[in-house]
């Protein structure tokens, strides 16, 4: 039986489309939510969107991940580069986990240089602005057949 993926959003992100549009662009965190169900639908995966400002609620959607999800899309905003707590709940993984950034943080201030996260994401998307969303769907979407077909 397959099981949805979990698209997870961090602190902020329910301000896209106000939030620095300069960094971030315009669109809203309802259209960012639309276009990756257009993805999924088309990739026949379902998803669970969610974005909490709250560490503590991240940690217990991961833990859900661990029996509930076939995947974990996770943009955790600035605790990407502070949640010992996101990394530990990720470690407890056992399925394909996307790390996800509308920017390039590598391009931006030191202190967002590092990510706690990539050290156990199996891969990562970032700086190609809100399109990464769905394009993450489609690459989780790729990971799971991969993982289904046994390659
Ligand atoms: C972000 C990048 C982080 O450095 C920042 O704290 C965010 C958003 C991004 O999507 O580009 O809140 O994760």
């Amino acid at each position: 039986m397959s099981k949805p993926v979990l698209i997870l959003n961090g602190p902020n992100l329910n301000l896209l489309g106000t939030r620095e549009p300069h960094v971030y662009g315009s669109t809203t965190l309802a259209e960012v939510e639309q276009m990756c169900r257009d993805r999924a639908r088309q990739c026949g995966l379902a998803i669970s969107f969610r974005q909490s400002n709250s560490e503590a609620q991240l940690v217990e959607w991961i833990q859900e991940a661990i029996e509930a999800a076939d995947g974990v899309i996770i943009n955790p905003a600035a605790y990407t580069h502070t949640s010992v707590a996101i990394l530990d709940a990720l470690n407890m993984l056992r399925v394909p986990i996307i790390e996800l950034h509308i920017s390039n943080p590598h391009k931006r201030e030191p202190f967002r240089h590092r990510s706690y996260v990539s050290v156990v994401a199996t891969g990562l998307i970032c700086g190609l602005g809100v399109n990464g969303y769905p394009i993450a769907v489609q690459a989780m979407a790729d990971l799971i057949k991969a993982r289904q077909s046994g390659k």
